[in-house]
């Protein structure tokens, strides 16, 4: 498969691969993270001095006991007891963070020649309190160059020969820019490109409520072999905007058959509080910062003093889009799931007057 728009992200993938032996893929659902890592892993297995390239997708494994399976499962297959050089790739990691980190720390101890790309949705976290997810380890380092190869006696005898490593690298997956992105539905379409001028600037538009992901595009064009792209636009400008829009392919993974199904995913990760402040954030028309949050979302059920706390894993989560102590925003999709929330939980009025209230308090602030 021919990726659009990832040249440097492969050719950072590929860098970060030669320097470090566990790199975490993250990004929100459907960014393409899996997509990703396969090209950039099929590209270093390539040839035939190039590693063994093994897959082990997470999506369907739950508990630490089930993970510890297979990864031990994958190890087996690995190559001659390990020494010739291997990638193995361990898809969606998110919902099983701890204990992949845990396994893979085993495993690349035991194989010195292995080195893994994981993805995940969430970053590793390796703040303080040691690592929570894979990326968070420190990992002994391959030997030097043409050493990876070759067994090390030390290491056959269960006594490796350690060196402080590097630590796992995190390559976080943006989504597509705007261009790409139109690139990417068009090629995608049966009968794309268009020609006409209004197709055209309809397919623009609804490029621009897709938010970049390539998964979203992958569903607009299944329904893009029947509807006319002003159609499409039409029915994805609703209050719930694109989140419904399906396809039934038993091929897909069902997390990937509509954005919705991708954001309950990544909703089931939130602790209460964090899936409270996502619905709750969904009244800021556009971009805001965690005072903001305090002032509009804060109460009661979710006190002033954990409100940091969860607005940075909303960050994490990829929930928020933006980085810490910069403005943020919810995606289009995001924020249309959040009110969703909002509305079930018969907060809306109350938290949109509150914001209401603050856009007033922000622009009297800024007349005064
Ligand atoms: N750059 C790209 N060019 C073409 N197709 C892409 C690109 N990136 C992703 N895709 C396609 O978009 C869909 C979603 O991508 P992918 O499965 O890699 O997302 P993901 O980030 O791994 O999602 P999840 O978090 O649900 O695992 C897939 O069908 C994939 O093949
Ligand atoms: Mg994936």
């Amino acid at each position: 498969m021919t990726l659009i728009g990832r040249r440097a992200d492969t050719a950072r993938l590929g860098e970060l691969l030669r320097d470090t032996r566990l790199v975490t893929v993250t990004g929100v659902g459907g960014v393409g993270k899996s997509a990703l890592a396969a090209e950039a892993i099929g590209r270093l297995g390539r040839g035939r001095s190039g590693p063994e390239v093994l897959r082990v997708d997470l999506a369907q494994v739950r508990g630490a006991a089930a993970v510890r399976r297979r990864l031990a499962e994958a190890a087996r297959r690995l190559p001659d007891g390990g020494w010739r050089s291997a990638v193995l790739l361990v898809d969606t990691c998110e919902h099983v963070a701890g204990a992949v980190a845990d396994g893979l720390d085993v495993l690349l101890r035991q194989r010195p020649a292995l080195r893994v790309v994981a993805t995940s949705r969430v970053p590793p976290d390796d703040g303080p309190g040691g690592p929570g997810a894979p990326g968070g380890a420190d990992v002994p380092a391959l030997d030097g160059p043409g050493g990876a190869d070759a067994p090390s006696p030390g290491a056959a005898a269960g006594g490796a020969r350690r060196r402080p490593g590097p630590r796992g690298a995190t390559l976080r997956l943006e989504p597509l820019a705007p261009d790409d992105f139109v690139a990417l539905l068009e090629s995608l379409t049966p009968g794309g490109p268009f020609a006409d001028a209004a197709d055209r600037e309809a397919l623009h538009a609804v490029c621009a409520l897709l938010e970049g992901l390539p998964l979203a595009a992958g569903i607009a064009a299944s329904h893009l072999a029947r509807l006319r792209p002003d159609r499409l636009l039409e029915r994805i400008s609703g209050p719930s905007g694109p989140l419904d829009l399906a396809v039934e392919e038993p091929r897909r993974p069902a997390r990937q058959r509509s954005l919705r199904a991708s954001l309950r995913w990544t909703h089931r990760l939130l602790t209460p509080p964090e899936q409270l402040l996502w619905a709750r954030c969904s009244v800021f028309p556009g971009t805001f910062r965690l005072p903001d949050a305090a002032e509009v979302c804060a109460d009661e059920r979710l006190p002033g003093d954990v409100l940091p706390a969860v607005f940075s894993a909303l960050l994490r989560h990829g929930v928020l889009a933006g980085a810490e102590h910069r403005p943020v925003r919810l995606a289009r999709p995001v924020r249309a799931y959040g009110m969703e929330q909002l509305v079930r939980l018969g907060e809306e009025a109350a938290f949109q007057r509150r914001c209401l209230d603050w856009t007033m308090g922000a622009e009297g602030t800024s007349a005064g």
